[in-house]
């Protein structure tokens, strides 16, 4: 196994609040990282930094922890960018676009489905995502259900069944046996290849009673909760995934005051969607007031067809600094810690001895340069549990 030395790094962000300046960036200047095989061997002063087989010069470039998207949609067939123009044009978006989605997805091969996958996968390591969160939900039936979480399952270990994504068209008239399928015989076909279940929980979706009924089926065979909410409309959604304790609840955009108190009172991450609000021309998300609440907040990117086909977790950075309230070094701890919070996973998202060697360096000599230049491809280059990718 052969060690590997970063330095030369201008500014590094661990998270690590014991360290550094003392913020929950943990900010190190003129810092060195060692890293051993697949994870972090040492940090500090590059003054201090002990010798090993290989070099890396930073060039005086801020290096930060991978991004962590904690909510992706990418395994799905087709593209939906006319309703993307007509909702630029004014119209309204709504659920009812995902089923043009489970149309195409339905009709894709099993390659095709790898296809597209795999190029969202590319796509997000090379914006410096090292791990990321893949729904299924765009198969409806048990077999695309099954064979969506499938495909996901060769990219990502955090795979969420999402068969109460919609109720599909030919169940319309028929929600409660859908509900019986999604929590029997496609809860069974999915559950082996699935790390979490998650519900869209909102207008022209599946109300809260429901996500009930899915989520705590999920749950009784092995899978653990997380939840879509407040994305259309107030509802009792986010209640409902901090009583479960989900470990995240997702798009937040509609949150009451009792939300509030509840998120503040729990467990339960809060992410936030900025990709989906720019997407559809709907209200920003107040990340500001979650965080003044005390809220643990997580960007994400939200990658689908529909309502944000984003893959960008920089521009979602930029997006959460300008329009939701987030500082710079709140986002970039949002879209690193936050995503790894609201994955409940703690060997990434920080930059620390025994975690997983999973870096980013930029191309910009600190993390503001994230939201001040948006748009510009500042990711230089990514490391995989140690391998520079
Ligand atoms: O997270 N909100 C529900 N699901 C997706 C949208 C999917 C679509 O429009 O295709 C989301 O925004
Ligand atoms: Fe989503």
């Amino acid at each position: 196994m052969s060690s590997l030395l970063i330095d030369r790094i201008g500014e590094l962000v661990t998270n690590d609040p014991t360290v550094g300046d003392g913020s929950p960036l943990g900010l190190l200047t003129d810092a060195a990282v060692v890293v051993d095989g697949a994870e972090i061997a040492w940090v500090g002063p590059a003054a201090h930094a002990p010798a090993a087989d290989r070099r890396l010069d930073a060039e005086g470039a801020a290096v930060l922890p991978g991004f962590v998207d904690s909510h992706a949609h990418p395994v799905f067939a087709g593209d939906r960018a006319a309703e993307f123009s007509a909702r630029m044009q004014g119209k309204p978006y709504g659920a009812g676009g995902i089923a043009t989605t489970v149309g195409a997805t339905r009709t894709a091969t099993d390659a095709q489905l790898a296809a597209t996958t795999r190029r969202i996968a590319g796509e997000l390591l090379a914006g410096g995502v090292t791990t990321f969160e893949a729904k299924s939900g765009y198969g409806l039936t048990v077999a695309d259900e099954r064979r969506s979480l499938r495909i996901a399952g060769e990219f990502t270990g955090e795979t969420t069944y999402l068969g109460a994504h919609v109720v599909p068209a030919e169940y319309r008239e028929r929600r409660a046996d859908y509900i019986d399928l999604v929590t029997g015989e496609m809860l069974a076909a999915c559950a082996p290849h699935a790390k979490w279940v998650d519900v869209f929980c909102d207008r022209g979706a599946f109300d809260v009673d429901e996500a009930r009924t899915v989520l705590t089926a999920g749950m009784a065979a092995g899978l653990r909760p997380r939840l879509h909410s407040g994305q259309l409309g107030f509802g009792d959604g986010i209640r409902l995934a901090v009583e479960l304790d989900a470990a995240s609840v997702d798009h937040c955009t509609y949150v009451s005051g009792a939300d509030l108190d509840a998120l503040a009172g729990g467990n339960t991450v809060a992410t936030l969607l900025p990709g989906v609000e720019f997407s559809t021309r709907t209200p920003w998300s107040d990340g500001r007031r979650l965080l003044d609440a005390g809220v643990t907040v997580a960007l994400a990117t939200d990658c689908n067809p529909g309502s944000s086909y984003t893959s960008s977790m920089a521009f979602c950075i930029a997006l959460a600094v300008r329009d939701q309230g987030l500082s710079p070094a709140e986002a970039v701890w949002a879209a690193t810690a936050g995503g790894a919070a609201a994955l409940r996973r703690d060997d990434v998202g920080v930059v620390r001895p025994g975690r997983r060697a999973d870096l980013t360096v930029l191309a910009a000599p600190s993390h503001l340069h994230l939201a001040y230049r948006p748009g510009v491809p500042l990711v230089r280059s990514v490391l995989k549990n140690g391998v520079v990718q």
